[in-house]
């Protein structure tokens, strides 16, 4: 897509999307007036929901910055979400100037903003956000942009933060990684979180099952997975120390705050592909 080819796609304000709930609790922006009552909804049932986002945001510049240290150039950020501070491209770059990032979303709000934020900013000839969805890797993978931006002889550094809740096991997101781990050169790296609540606590297992339960009704259904189903989705990458861990415990800047109850709730890894 050239800058001036930008249209925004059509926005359905009345059904709440997890790309504009998420970036609410990352930020306290409220997008639309319309998100408002479902908003509240969360914050009556997941008191932590905003801690926890900040948190799992934390964890995709601390991977980004990871991967840029060690050499990737160019990264594919799937489930991007709304850009907001600590973008892949702004922690990225801070390492590589000329780093290359190609955003994936699949939702209206996240596409404009990206959109309109990298053409104002003339980050096109190095950035692209494009309209594809998870559950069709070769889309991605074949998009011009995707092409024109990604050398794929090169490492990769795939991003998969927070999305794959959203994607059902009918939709097999183990073969969809796959499909992604195949199609990258050896050295590339995947950082992954994953909502759990394997580890959580009785009073925070009720709080997520009804944050669940409202996600269910209100917009896209929301799958909850064990730390074994999580490894799963690392088949044939090398995990970095220390392996599976929580999201807020992986290569931390910051001391961990051990009162922090929403914790054991994110799963988090990076691997490598030997
Ligand atoms: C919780 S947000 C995470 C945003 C960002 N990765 C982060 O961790 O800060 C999940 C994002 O995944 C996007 N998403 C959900 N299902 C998707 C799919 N099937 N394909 C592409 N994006 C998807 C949503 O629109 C949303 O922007």
């Amino acid at each position: 897509m050239s800058p001036s080819d930008f249209e925004p796609r059509p926005l359905d304000t009345h059904k709440p999307s997890s790309a504009r709930i998420y970036h609410h609790m990352v930020t306290g922006e409220v997008i639309f007036e319309s998100d408002l009552p479902f908003i509240q909804r969360l914050y009556d049932e997941i008191p932590f929901y905003p801690m926890w986002a900040r948190h799992n945001r934390q964890f995709l510049a601390r991977a980004v910055r990871y991967m840029a240290g060690n050499g990737i150039r160019q990264f594919l950020d799937i489930g991007a979400g709304l850009p907001t501070g600590g973008s892949t491209h702004e922690v990225a770059g801070e390492i590589i100037p000329q780093a290359r990032v190609v955003y994936v979303d699949n939702d209206e709000e996240a596409i404009n903003r990206a959109r309109e934020l990298l053409q104002r900013n003339q980050l096109l000839d190095t950035t692209a956000m494009i309209d594809a969805d998870l559950r069709e890797p070769e889309r991605i993978l074949d998009h011009p942009d995707t092409r024109r931006l990604i050398d794929f002889s090169k490492p990769v550094g795939l991003l998969l933060v927070s999305v794959l809740p959203w994607i059902p096991d009918a939709s097999q997101p183990a073969a969809l990684i796959a499909t992604l781990r195949d199609a990258v050169a050896p050295g590339s790296h995947i950082a992954m979180t994953h909502v759990s609540l394997q580890d959580a606590g009785p009073e925070i297992k009720k709080q997520v099952a009804a944050g669940a339960a409202i996600f269910a009704d209100a917009s896209t259904p929301v799958t909850l997975r064990t730390r074994q189903q999580f490894e799963t989705f690392f088949d044939g990458w090398k995990l970095v120390e220390p392996g599976i861990t929580y999201a807020t415990d992986w290569h931390p800047d910051q001391p961990l705050d051990n009162d922090d109850y929403a914790r054991p709730c994110n799963f988090a890894a990076l691997g490598n592909l030997p």
